[in-house]
């Protein structure tokens, strides 16, 4: 009794909700353990694992150099304000996000030796789809002739890939399917207003993959904390082109279908729930900073970066980085900063990813590297 009584005062909204998710399946959560995400030893769930990774950005580069020619602003500010040097940019045209999400995951597939036919599910987590409608996800799996697969885009802005790597580690550990792929793509050049100096000297372009499957060695995805806002819809945006302001001469003229930010106020967010997400999956599963091996944060702006790291005492060397040649690439960042990573990681190292964007959307999880 006393036992229950305690179970009922101490239960909060994560355990519930997890609780409620596991139930149909007669899985118990843990609330004592580290991990309050699910007991894996002790149930039939499969641990999902990333067992691949691919990625690909364009040739082209646009310098802080390049950028002073076209608006007023300096390598000097780009550098102390955001730590960026370099973006890539997709220039030609005729190719949209697909042209990078497919270019990411075929490098997946013939680095890991993988039959595109057994992969079942494919998300693109992106902002910039080909067309507003008809998936690029389905057009990448066609592509790559993942053809017993279905596909879908994801749309969570900056947080697009932590969010679809969640639904991927779901649909492995629920036994649905055996191998889910998830690409973050975007084609930021594509939105960016190359007049708005706010805007343009922080965005690039790229793609990154992974592939999900059921653990081999029990590392894998661990926890996960995953949060929304709509009410900060209005900092960070593009406000025409879907129902509420459908594409008009009016919102052309006025710019509306390019990216707006009101950067001071999503910065102040980013940070402080960025760093939230990250201490509470740091707390919930015994993790300090020595314990951490990396660092995997979304990378908006260097200074972003350098606040979590102090916030949780993380040395400069934990923290994964590739903003000084990348830019912000959206839904690219964090497969792309795996990518980058991928020769220096080891089976059982523990990696905190935490995202934050557009929405406003935001989270952290846990994940321990699988090969
Ligand atoms: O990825 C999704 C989530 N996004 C983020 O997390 C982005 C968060 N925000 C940021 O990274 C930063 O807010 C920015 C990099 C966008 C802007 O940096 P900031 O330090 O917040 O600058 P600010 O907007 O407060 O502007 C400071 C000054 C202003 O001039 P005054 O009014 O003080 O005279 C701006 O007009 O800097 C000016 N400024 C620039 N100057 C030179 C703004 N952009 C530039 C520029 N070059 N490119």
């Amino acid at each position: 009794m006393l036992s229950l009584l305690w179970r009922a005062f101490f239960i909060n909204k994560d355990f519930d909700y997890y609780k409620k998710r596991l139930s149909s399946q007669r899985i118990f959560a843990t609330h004592t353990g580290s991990n309050l995400l699910m007991d894996y030893k002790n149930s039939a769930i499969r641990k999902a694992a990333i067992t691949g990774v691919g990625g690909f950005v364009p040739e082209d580069k646009l310098t802080n150099a390049d950028l002073e020619k076209m608006v007023d602003t300096n390598d000097e500010w780009i550098v102390s304000r955001t730590g960026i040097k370099e973006r890539r940019i997709l220039k030609d045209p005729s190719k949209g996000t697909s042209f990078m999400a497919i270019k990411a995951a075929e490098d997946l597939i013939q680095k890991k030796q993988v039959d595109p036919t057994s992969i079942d599910m494919l998300i693109v987590a992106t902002i910039t789809p080909d067309m507003p409608v008809a998936a690029t996800a389905a057009y990448v799996a066609s592509e790559i002739g993942a053809t017993n697969a279905f596909a879908y885009d994801l749309q969570a802005a900056c947080s697009g890939f932590l969010y679809a790597m969640s639904t991927a580690s779901a649909m492995i550990s629920s036994g649905h399917y055996k191998k889910v792929m998830v690409i973050g793509a975007d084609k930021m050049s594509s939105i960016v207003n190359y007049a708005d100096r706010s805007t343009c000297i922080i965005f690039g372009d790229g793609a990154g993959a992974v592939l999900f499957e059921a653990t081999q060695n029990d590392f894998g995805w661990e926890d996960e904390y995953l949060r929304s806002d709509g009410s900060g819809r209005m900092f960070l945006n593009i406000k025409a082109g879907g129902s509420l302001y459908p594409t008009s001469e009016e919102t052309f003229n006025n710019g509306l279908h390019n990216l707006h930010q009101d950067g001071k106020s999503v910065f102040k967010y980013a940070v402080s729930e960025m760093a939230n997400a990250t201490e509470e999956i740091l707390k919930r599963n015994n993790i300090d900073h020595e314990k951490l091996d990396y660092l995997v944060p979304h990378q908006a702006n260097k200074r972003i970066l350098d606040a979590i790291a102090r916030r949780i005492n993380l040395p400069e060397e934990k923290i994964m980085k590739n903003i000084e040649y990348y830019g912000n690439t959206t839904a690219a960042t964090l497969p792309l900063l795996l990518f980058d990573y991928e020769s220096k990681l080891k089976p059982g190292d523990k990696l905190i990813f935490a995202a934050f964007g557009g929405g406003f959307t935001w989270g952290a999880a846990y994940l321990t590297w699988a090969y």
